[in-house]
């Protein structure tokens, strides 16, 4: 049975799953007995369309990106345009509903709305957005698991690198007592460019026009992005209900050229560490530059790639470390995310 997808929002992240699904749908059928069919996208910039028995996506991809509109999509019988997220999530015949709208990180807003409605309405959600785990992760998590569907959201926390899966699937039966990283591609960009000569501000631009960094770089140069993404680490893999106010925070604005050369002079590196930290039962986090021996595995993380060391009790320190955001990359996020709710699919689960 064939997996009916709508996309809430259709940026650039929706559109590269769209497009892996194309180009890879024999594989994923082959390999993973996935069969997904796109049945609705709306989007409030790009309108909306949709059809119960599936759209072509190639047709799709192509008019969004000639018109920048979905509704020059052709007609066809059957075809409704215009339909807003909350009734394409209610009326539509998906089942599982791909969350990318652009949300405000700090209301969680459209994106908590959509995951809320679509559980209501007994439908899975996959997303890259934030927000929701980091702000709503304990009220949803429940509501999904009450209606049995499904919520993915492997995208929230460095893109395609299963900086959440891993952890809960494959170091399953370790305790996981510290997780640290460097999550945030943009400041570790910037200080890594930093330690070559640029300016603070060069770097913070390059990292713009390179589209790391966020619509408001404050966001990253002020640790609130590291700190959305260790709350919902703290939450989804230490089960401790940390909210964003219980993390002390602080970013790399008060890093200077000289602080930068005196430390590689010291043979030493500044990073922006997210440090998730569990001791007597309790977990703590903070988001902070802190100062690396050159040779510490973390320091040597250079440009927007991202790391993160999981202290596992059985299996010791394991280090991960790859992209953390990247229209491809953050597609896959969502592409592993539906391959699992196939696999939950397949053993009945949902
Ligand atoms: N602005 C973020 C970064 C993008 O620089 O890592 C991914 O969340």
């Amino acid at each position: 049975m064939s997996t009916k997808i709508a996309f809430i929002g259709f940026g650039g992240v929706g559109q590269a799953l769209a497009e892996l699904l194309v180009t890879r749908q024999i594989e994923l059928n082959a390999s993973h007995g996935l069969d997904a069919e796109i049945v609705a996208v709306s989007d409030v910039m790009k309108g909306a369309v949709y059809h119960p028995d599936g759209l072509n996506v190639t047709k799709l991809l192509d008019v969004v990106r000639e018109t920048g509109s979905v509704e020059e999509y052709p007609d066809q019988p059957g075809l409704i345009k215009g339909w807003d997220s909350l009734k394409t999530i209610k009326e539509s015949n998906a089942d599982m509903i791909v969350e990318v709208t652009f949300t405000d990180v700090n209301t969680g807003e459209p994106a908590i709305t959509h995951c809320r409605t679509a559980f209501e309405n007994r439908k899975s959600v996959i997303t890259t957005n934030k927000g929701p785990i980091a702000l709503a992760y304990h009220e949803l998590a429940d509501l999904a698991d009450k209606m049995g569907v499904y919520w993915g959201f492997e995208g929230t926390v460095m893109s395609g690198t299963p900086a959440l899966r891993m952890p809960m699937e494959t170091l399953a039966g370790n305790d996981i007592t510290e997780i640290k990283g460097i999550l945030n591609g943009t400041t570790n960009y910037i200080l890594t460019e930093m330690e070559k000569g640029q300016s603070y501000e060069a770097s913070l631009d390059k990292a713009k026009q390179l589209g790391y960094a966020e619509a408001d770089p404050t966001s990253d140069v002020e640790g609130f992005d590291a700190r959305y993404k260790a709350v919902i680490l703290a939450n989804y893999i230490m089960k401790a209900p940390l909210s964003s106010s219980d993390v002390t925070c602080k970013g790399i604005t008060e890093l200077t050229g000289d602080m930068v050369n005196e430390a590689l002079q010291n043979n030493k590196k500044w990073r922006l560490l997210a440090r998730i930290t569990k001791q007597d039962g309790e977990v703590k986090a903070s988001v902070q530059p802190e100062l690396l021996d050159a040779d510490d595995p973390l320091a040597g993380v250079a440009g927007a790639t991202n790391a993160i060391m999981y202290e596992c009790d059985l299996a010791g320190p394991i280090m991960l470390t790859g992209a953390g955001a990247g229209l491809t990359e953050t597609g896959y996020s969502l592409l592993i995310d539906l391959i699992h709710y196939q696999k939950q699919v397949k053993l009945a689960k949902i």
